[in-house]
């Protein structure tokens, strides 16, 4: 352990290194942001906190970031996201890390907290936040704070919730230390630019709660972000974490998956490509529709649950497998998820239910119920393609990850109100074309008469604001 980084062991530094290098060849996007910025650099003498899977692939967006000027600290969103050798050669560059696969929720919310700890008792002046873990730090700190100097006394824990009660004894740690530490650091944050659907919905909340503390970039609705890593991202890194685990076959398989936004849809494309009878669940009657129209069946989950052989859920939403439905489910069912939380399957009823668990490798488990049946959960209901895998490829990150840098400099330069904005469609623009040389894709250009005859610039944007790609 060294003052700088907590992680699984500094010694794999060479292998993450030599992955760095691979994965930066297939990260076009990120390589031309650091050459683009490489003089001006507009994240010089900030600080920014990442709470983001600590891959190699965000290894490669972190020396972006530090190369465009930035003071980093970075934890996971994930207790099991990462890849040891990639925090390796991120500790062994000297950029603090704390971040390792497998930890526990007490070590996860503490690197947390760490990573939002710069010397000197300073927090960040912006974040990189994945499904808004360090987001939501700052703020359950602070209004804790406000609790205890509006009213001389800290409130009792009253959660029933393991995560919940572990962040409060957190929170209460660290005021005890110092009572006044979120409102000290809070005047220097820009804002946060979030990653995923999940961390939106909660900056959303947020912000029509007026709860929200300081501004927010919406990246994840940045066309080359969720119609790009949702979609195509996942329609490779599902398949990948099934079967890194289970080495199942997946032809001729029944495979459930509730849910068809962008991540369902690449799901079930990928399921279909595999020879798999796909099923969609859904309560979003547009959604229902397009799922029926691409020839999946759409049924209840009541409806399909003896039938199918692979349960995913990827909605967002919670409660989404119960108890219930696990008992009813076939032997040798594999349930999983794919979605940001693990909240969309009942893991924790499962765990203090009637059905024994056995560990078959660490992500991989058995419950075996006393009828002899049993079913396998992946990950532990965390997110399947990175709990079981290394989450998505390269290329596609790179298209996720140039959005960020560029939120990130939005901040930087304009300095937001407290709101939740989105990207302007030519930096989306931008993020594409930066990619497509690399898949030999050339690009037609519209003469004058054209473009005037569409009603747009020969230089973009190329699309109204509503179009919906
Ligand atoms: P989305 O909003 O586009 O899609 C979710 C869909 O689930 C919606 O169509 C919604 O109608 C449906 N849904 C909600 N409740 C449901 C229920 N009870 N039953 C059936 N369907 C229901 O969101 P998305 O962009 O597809 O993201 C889904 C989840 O995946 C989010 O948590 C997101 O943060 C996460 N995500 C994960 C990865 C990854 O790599 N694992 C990548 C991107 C996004
Ligand atoms: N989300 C999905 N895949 C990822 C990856 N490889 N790195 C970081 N975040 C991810």
């Amino acid at each position: 352990m060294n003052d700088n980084y907590k992680i699984k062991d500094i010694k794999l530094y060479s292998i993450g290194r030599k992955k760095i290098k691979i994965a930066e060849k297939e990260m076009p996007g990120l390589i031309s942001l650091r050459k683009k910025y490489a003089k001006t650099k507009p994240l010089k003498n900030l600080r920014i906190t990442g709470s983001l899977h600590m891959t190699v692939e965000t290894a490669v967006l972190i020396e972006t970031l530090k190369d465009l000027g930035a003071d980093i600290r970075w934890a996971s969103c994930n207790i099991f996201s990462t890849q040891d050798e990639a925090a390796a050669a991120i500790a062994k560059s000297k950029i603090p890390v704390f971040a390792w696969k497998g930890e526990t929720l007490k070590e996860y919310w503490e690197c947390t907290f760490k990573a939002l700890s710069f010397e000197k008792s300073l927090g960040p002046n912006l974040i990189v936040d994945d499904g808004g873990d360090a987001t939501l730090l700052i703020h359950k700190g602070y209004s804790l704070e406000k609790f205890f100097n509006e009213k001389g006394f800290l409130p009792k824990i009253h959660s029933n919730n393991e995560e919940e009660i572990i962040i409060e004894k957190l929170l209460r740690k660290i005021h005890k230390k110092n009572p006044n530490h979120w409102h000290t650091i809070l005047p220097d944050i820009l804002g946060v630019s979030e990653e995923t659907t999940t961390g939106v919905a909660r900056l959303i909340k947020m912000k029509e709660d007026s709860d929200l503390l300081f501004a927010a970039v919406n990246v994840n609705d940045s066309a080359t972000k969720s119609k790009f890593d949702n979609l195509y991202g996942c329609r490779e890194s599902l398949a990948d974490g099934i079967k890194r685990s289970t080495d199942i076959m997946l032809a001729g398989k029944t495979v459930v998956i509730c849910g068809y936004g962008d991540v369902g849809k690449g799901c079930a494309q990928s399921m279909r490509s595999y020879g798999c009878n796909v099923v969609i669940t859904e309560i979003d009657p547009i959604c229902a529709l397009q799922a029926a129209m691409e020839g999946f069946q759409v049924k209840t989950i009541e409806d399909v649950i003896s039938k199918g052989h692979i349960f995913v859920t990827a909605t967002g939403n919670k409660d989404i497998i119960t108890l219930n439905h696990m008992r009813k489910m076939r032997d040798q069912a594999i349930v999983c998820n794919i979605g940001h939380f693990d909240n969309e399957i009942q893991i924790n009823e499962l765990n203090n239910s009637e059905a024994k668990k056995v560990v078959i490798e660490p992500q991989f488990d058995c419950y075996t119920f006393p009828s002899k049946k049993q079913i396998f959960i992946l990950a532990e209901g965390r997110l399947v393609n990175l709990g079981c895998s290394t989450g998505h490829a390269s290329f596609v990150m790179s298209t996720s990850f140039s959005n960020q840098v560029l939120a990130q400099i939005f901040i930087a330069q304009n300095k937001p109100n407290i709101d939740v904005y989105n990207l302007p469609k030519v930096f989306d623009e931008e993020v594409a074309e930066l990619h497509l040389n690399h898949l030999d894709a050339k690009l037609s250009k519209l003469t004058k008469e054209q473009a005037d005859y569409i009603g747009v610039s020969r230089n973009g944007p190329f699309k109204n604001k509503n179009y919906r790609y």
